[in-house]
């Protein structure tokens, strides 16, 4: 009874401590251990406790305590650990119990020493834990050193073995077995240059092999929250003479999803970034050189953040292991909000095949004027093999017959390859064909000038273009008043936006590539053949391309009433209803539901927004934007206020944290816009007090303590009847849970959405549209996208353009 009182206490009193003092981390388990000595010391404001106080977890049937031992004479903060040693002559093990499953560090403290007849430059042992081989014959080396791994532990205990070789001893100076929070250390990474594209690690032990300040600065484990020493990189960056060490500690502000425990400020502050101003066209990598054992995995991460850059400037990053891209076009502003100082981590697995050295680059794309290059922080760590080993003697690089195997394996894994990719080739090209075909069917009546074409053919950049919906440059540049600033409806990274006029009188939108961003290309591709494929009332259309002369022109319906961002706050229109906001909500929840299971592949829409939901004339929601590749061009530069809306507060957290998309991804994006469409405001305002900057993170608040009419936009005062506000909140919640599996369908959303609707009334509901239609199907889609494609643009007034209209005013066009 007493005894559980107490333990009630301590928990109680555990939690009260962590909410009143949020410094640093609190680990559940924390034995950490000075081996050998029979004083407590402190270092670092962590005790290490006498040997005797642990004397219960040690069974080993020949052991002595070495005290006084140290030779070293380091000033480091944690010598005091190595004045002692624990010396074990037989195999010893070291039992903790672990309250807490999951995610642990072991530390081992080693220091050379003398002590009788022990000379540790003699000692030969291996340490294993649980099944895993930490080192097998560790080698002592002429200064202090600490090994880190990592172990997910399962079972109520974890065993560390200590076991010397025949004639030799073990020892340890000091140990921790510490449990670290589980999100440090991901689930599962995508690996590159290997055919598997996914390692899990749940099952595995890391080994820490660097741990690298980029800044050249040096992090102590005092200064971390996990305890972690960061190294720094001037010792392993290649000298030309071109890095340069940058930091500002001050401007690094961490998220719900990044905090500290994933790294420290003093690393995300500093940074080594290319020095480039003296060479603007400087086209060079930033490249570091790291030592691992050949035949392992391993895990690095990539720790970046903006510390480096001015705010006009935009960047994309290529990111390079081994000549390997890891990736790229990394736009860390738009992963990051256009927000300095907003940290962002990368992993990736890389199997270090043959090769003693992992060189890490870091790039730019070479017609950049002035590059921005840099890195804050990398992470390598050593991933156990199949034999649960991570020493070098266990790597099956090492023996003739395992290679045999790999061969034979690697051979089988190949030929299966070949003849999957070939399978999904063959049907492929037979979608494309049928597609193609549809189409042409009907281009035959005439529609396309066959000699037009090939004129415009000599300068066309793609093959795409075979595809009906080929407009001639000259039919653009008159509907658009050959590009009138006048007629200019919105700027982007890719170019500008015209409002135009065919010669039927329909209104559409233009949306031009600068001739200079070339990288453009392929999402312009990515956006012609996702949009040709697809049609549904909430999605806006394609109305016809072109590539002329190096254009990248695409020409979309027009949507009157703009996106519902603007139309929501950004400026003078009207405020919409509760009702009308609702039906918004449904519409375009069908438009993303289309997209995920319209078709037999799933379509991602990877960047829900609200400046990506537009709106026609009838307010009727159109998703727009759809089918972009992962990775888009550079956000605005001209518009400071747009440019703070970028997609960096509607990003899934597990998106960001594991680069693993799932339609769950779009729907945490629509959790975010339904919040944006309750409270009225932009989902991150700088401008707004510290905590309510970020829209989920405020709004999450007041609906955990059920407050939610708290936060309701004013103008909606008065029309939101309490139950339908709590459904409301609800479905959000769902949304944005942490977790995708944990997520709703937006089938789900959608079905939710549409009862909520029927609580306000259904009487003149604005956007709500009946379902009829709504389904299309992709037979139907294919035929459908016959009809009105063409060459030319007269033949558009068959088509039904005079309900279809806008705008695509969006502060990040593609
Ligand atoms: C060391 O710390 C442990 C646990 O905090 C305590 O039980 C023990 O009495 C201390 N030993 C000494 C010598 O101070
Ligand atoms: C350690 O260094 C201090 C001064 O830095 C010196 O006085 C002392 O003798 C040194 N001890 C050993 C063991 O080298
Ligand atoms: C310990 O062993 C090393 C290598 O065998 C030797 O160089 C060193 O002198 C020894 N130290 C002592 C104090 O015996
Ligand atoms: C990668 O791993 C995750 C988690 O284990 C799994 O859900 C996902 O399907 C895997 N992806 C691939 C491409 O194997
Ligand atoms: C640890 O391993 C177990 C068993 O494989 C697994 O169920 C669990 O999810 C893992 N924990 C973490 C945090 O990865
Ligand atoms: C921790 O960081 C502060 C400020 O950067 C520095 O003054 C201090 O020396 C660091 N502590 C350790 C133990 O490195
Ligand atoms: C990095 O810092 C170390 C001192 O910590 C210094 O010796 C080295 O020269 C620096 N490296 C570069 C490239 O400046
Ligand atoms: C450091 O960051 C702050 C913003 O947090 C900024 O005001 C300041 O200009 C930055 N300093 C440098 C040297 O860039
Ligand atoms: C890494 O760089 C070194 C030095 O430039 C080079 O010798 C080595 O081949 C590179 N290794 C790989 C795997 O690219
Ligand atoms: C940067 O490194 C990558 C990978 O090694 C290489 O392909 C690329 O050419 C390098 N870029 C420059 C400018 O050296």
């Amino acid at each position: 009874m007493a005894g559980g009182t107490i333990r009630l206490f301590i928990g109680f009193s555990s939690i009260l401590f962590s909410i009143c003092v949020s410094l640093g981390f609190n680990p559940e388990d924390s034995y950490l251990i000075n081996c050998g000595s029979s004083s407590n010391v402190t270092v670092g404001g962590r005790v290490f406790v006498s040997d005797k106080s642990a004397s219960n977890l040690l069974s080993a049937p020949q052991t002595i305590s070495a005290n006084a031992i140290s030779k070293s004479n380091s000033s480091s903060f944690d010598s005091v650990l190595y004045q002692s040693a624990r010396i074990f002559d037989k195999t010893s093990l070291y039992t903790f119990p672990i309250t807490k499953q999951g995610w642990h560090w072991i530390r081992l403290y080693f220091s050379p020493f003398v002590h009788g007849s022990y000379n540790s430059s003699t000692a030969k042992f291996s340490v294993s834990a649980q099944t895993f081989t930490l080192v097998k014959e560790l080698r002592m080396e002429s200064d202090s050193f600490v090994m880190e791994y990592s172990l997910n532990v399962t079972s109520e205990t974890l065993v560390l073995t200590f076991t010397p070789a025949s004639n030799s001893f073990a020892f340890v100076n000091a140990l921790e077995v510490v449990s670290i929070p589980d999100k440090i250390i991901p689930e599962a990474v995508r690996t590159i240059g290997s055919k598997e594209n996914n390692q899990s690690l749940t099952n595995k032990a890391l080994e820490t092999v660097s741990r690298v300040n980029m800044g050249n600065q040096t992090v102590s484990p005092p200064n971390d929250t996990l305890w972690r020493h960061w190294v720094p990189d001037g010792l392993y960056l290649t000298h030309n003479g071109l890095p340069r060490f940058v930091s500002n500690e001050s401007a690094i502000h961490y998220t719900r999803w990044l905090t500290e425990d994933v790294a420290p400020s003093s690393v995300y502050g500093t940074a080594t970034k290319l020095e480039t101003m003296k060479e603007p066209m400087l086209n060079a990598n930033l490249t570091w050189h790291f030592d691992v054992d050949p035949g392992f995995e391993y895990l690095v991460r990539f720790h970046f953040c903006d510390i480096v850059s001015n705010n006009a400037q935009s960047f994309i990053l290529k990111v390079y292991i081994n000549s390997l891209s890891v990736s790229d076009s990394l736009d860390l502003r738009s992963l990051t909000s256009n927000i300095y100082g907003t940290p962002y981590y990368m992993d990736v697995v890389i199997r270090a095949s043959d090769s003693e050295k992992l060189n890490v680059s870091v790039g730019s794309r070479p017609e950049i004027v002035y590059p921005i290059i840099f890195l804050n922080g990398l992470e390598i760590m050593k991933i156990s093999n199949s034999k649960s080993s991570l020493d070098v003697l266990d790597s099956s690089s090492k023996t003739g017959s395992k290679m045999k195997v790999a061969i034979v394996v690697g051979l089988a894994v190949g030929l299966f390859t070949t003849i999957v990719l070939a399978a999904v080739l063959f049907l492929l090209c037979r979608r494309r064909r049928r597609l193609a075909h549809t189409i042409h069917s009907n281009a035959e009546d005439g529609v396309v000038n066959e000699t037009e074409s090939k004129i415009t053919d000599s300068t066309a950049m793609f093959s795409v273009s075979k595809i009906g919906y080929r407009f001639p440059f000259v039919a653009i540049r008159e509907a658009t008043d050959n590009f009138s600033e006048n007629l200019v409806i919105g700027v982007g990274g890719f170019g500008k936006v015209y409002k135009g006029v065919l010669k039927d009188n329909t209104k559409v939108a233009v949306k031009r590539g600068a001739p200079q961003s070339r990288q453009g290309l392929a999402e312009f591709m990515t956006e012609i053949e996702m949009l040709s494929q697809f049609r549904h009332r909430h999605l806006v259309s394609l109305i016809g391309y072109c590539d002329e002369q190096n254009e990248m022109i695409i020409i979309y319906e027009y949507m009157g009433n703009g996106s519902l961002n603007d139309y929501l706050y950004g400026s003078d229109f009207p405020s919409l209803s509760w009702r009308q906001r609702l039906g918004i909500c449904v519409g375009a929840a069908k438009g993303l539901h289309y997209l995920h299971t319209g078709s037999t592949k799933a379509i991602i829409h990877r960047d829900v927004k609200t400046a990506n939901i537009l709106l026609d004339e009838n307010l009727m929601a159109k998703v727009a934007d759809f089918g972009l590749s992962k990775t888009g061009p550079e956000i605005d530069q001209t518009h400071v206020s747009t440019a703070v809306k970028g997609s960096f507060g509607y990003l899934d957290p597990e998106y960001l944290t594991r680069q693993q998309l799932t339609e769950k991804s779009d729907v945490y994006s629509f959790g975010v816009v339904m919040f944006e469409v309750l409270c009225g405001r932009p989902v991150i305002d700088p401008s707004l007090p510290r905590e309510s900057v970020n829209l989920v993170e405020w709004a999450m608040k007041s609906h955990n303590k059920g407050q939610l009419e708290e936060i309701v936009d004013p103008c909606l005062a008065g029309q939101v009847k309490p139950e339908s506000l709590r459904k409301f909140g609800e479905i959000i919640a769902k949304c944005l849970a942490e977790h995708g599996v944990d997520r709703p369908t937006v089938g789900d959303v959608l079905w939710n959405l549409e009862s909520v609707l029927q609580l306000e009334g259904s009487e003149g509901s604005n956007g709500r549209l009946s379902s009829q239609a709504d389904h299309v199907n992709p037979l139907e889609t294919s035929v459908s996208i016959a009809e009105f494609s063409m060459g030319s643009a007269g033949d558009l007034a068959g088509f039904s353009m005079s309900k279809v209209f806008a705008q695509m005013v969006k502060e990040d066009m593609r």
